[in-house]
């Protein structure tokens, strides 16, 4: 049967169209799967030595969740929304193109911040319908960082000592951190009349998302790649020329503790993020080694969005990475490359019920083990063989007649502990003394 599944002919035989993925959405196959994990443990980890508490929120949201916060203006809610009428009760619905938003309303919703602030962190995919290239993906996973109810310097900058300690422990080189100031909303709003003062009589050679954007969203304009509006942005009036004495100050602060931890920035005043939350303190970290979509982490202070859904007026700041990109810099060898510490196999349907309950036995205690499967038993040893070697496994445990008579099991290593192919010896051991042994092998790597 597993012959007839392996043979990719086989699998033209119908004449159905072939089904496939969402263009822009990604399986991760067996091999990646492995890196995938590691990384999560990575990511758990990472969080673990800063205190924060691991939350879930639906992937499906209100539309209004984001339409409120993300700002109506803003590329991801005019265009790169999945958005979709629910069919029954006819709710206007989305999966949700970030985790900031959904956070917010999901503490809303359960009082979360009713006596005390909450670090909180969460994980797992997003979906923006963008033009799909090499790191732009429509659906894509983060990690995401929210510190709720927190003002003052010291929470900004405890953001992005986090991001600098998982490059750290990735062993990720080649980052370089940009920051801007956005101060306040009032500030932003005069600094977008003088902006678009000075970007109109120019209106005529900005490009066509520019001049969608100049009396929406101004200030994205700031960070256009188009050579031509880059050279009018050289000469446009400065936000920081309309912060006040507050904003600056706290701005100030951050710059002289990230100074004092020795985080090297670059100050960037065309970083203005796409999202319409943030005020005060913007960040990216902007890698130097994936090409285009360089940008593997940003966020910021979101003094306002608390109370703009809904809650009373609370500070906070986070941050998000996305994870395709932070893992297509992570060189790592080091997971565990083999399925299973033992493989089966077996002569006889006795001999099979001998390799299921022992192999259930070794699991009881934390000891990975896979029988060979799908096999009758006319398929010969040596072909078994050849899959405990594909497996990885440490051991192959071998049940023939001649250990079914004895209550013996043959085990040969096949691997060492780095996952090397070894010649190693066969043993012999009673089926109760088998536990005892892979044990013992395992404990005294
Ligand atoms: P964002 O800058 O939109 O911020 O996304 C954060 C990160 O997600 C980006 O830096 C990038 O690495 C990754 N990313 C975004 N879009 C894509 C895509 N289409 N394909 C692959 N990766 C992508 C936020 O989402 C905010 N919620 C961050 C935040 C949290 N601000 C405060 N708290």
């Amino acid at each position: 049967m597993s012959e007839i599944l392996n043979d990719p002919k086989s699998e033209t035989k119908t004449s159905l169209p072939s089904l496939k993925a969402v263009k822009g959405m990604s399986d991760v196959l067996p091999a990646e799967g492995k890196k995938w994990l590691a990384f999560e443990a990575m990511i758990r980890q990472w969080l673990s030595l800063y205190g924060y508490e691991f939350v879930r929120t639906p992937i499906v949201e209100h539309q209004a969740v984001f339409t409120r916060a993300v700002g109506a203006a803003t590329d991801i809610v005019e265009k790169e929304m999945y958005s979709f009428t629910d069919r029954l009760n006819h709710d206007e619905l989305v999966l949700r193109p970030e985790g900031t938003a959904a956070a917010v309303r999901m503490a809303l919703e359960h009082h979360l911040l009713y006596d005390a602030p909450r670090r909180v962190w969460y994980m797992g995919p997003m979906f923006r319908h963008e033009r799909p290239q090499k790191g732009r993906y429509r659906q894509f996973h983060q990690v995401g960082v929210e510190a709720l109810g927190f003002s003052g310097a010291q929470v900004d900058v405890e953001m992005i000592l986090m991001g600098a300690r998982l490059w750290k422990m990735l062993g990720i080189s080649d980052v370089e951190l940009h920051i801007n100031n956005l101060g306040q909303a009032q500030e932003r709003a005069e600094y977008r009349q003088a902006l678009i003062a000075y970007l109109e009589p120019h209106k005529a050679s900005l490009d066509e998302d520019s001049q969608r954007r100049l009396y929406t969203n101004p200030l994205r304009i700031l960070d256009s790649k188009d050579e031509a509006v880059k050279k009018i942005v050289e000469g446009a009036p400065v936000l920081s020329d309309f912060l006040k004495e507050e904003s600056r100050a706290h701005f100030d602060q951050v710059l002289a503790l990230l100074d004092r931890v020795g985080i090297v920035y670059r100050l960037n005043t065309a970083l203005v993020r796409g999202l319409d939350y943030y005020n005060l303190t913007v960040f990216e970290w902007v890698s130097g080694a994936i090409g285009a979509q360089s940008t593997i982490c940003g966020g910021g202070r979101y003094d306002g969005l608390i109370e703009m859904m809904g809650g009373k007026s609370t500070p906070a700041c986070g941050f998000a990475l996305g994870m395709e990109r932070v893992m297509s810099l992570w060189h790592n060898t080091h997971f565990v490359d083999s399925a299973t510490d033992v493989y089966w196999v077996y002569q006889t349907d006795q001999a099979l019920e001998v390799a299921v309950s022992l192999s259930e036995q070794l699991r009881e205690h934390g000891i990975r083990s896979m029988v060979h499967a799908g096999v009758n038993t006319a398929q010969s040893l040596k072909a078994q063989l050849k899959k405990a070697d594909a497996s990885g496994a440490r051991w192959v445990c071998v049940v023939g007649q001649d250990e079914l008579e004895s209550k013996m099991i043959s085990i040969k290593t096949l691997h060492n502990a780095q996952g090397e192919a070894v010649q190693g010896e066969q043993v012999c051991v009673a089926q109760e003394s088998l536990l005892v042994w892979v044990s013992r092998a395992l404990q005294s790597e």
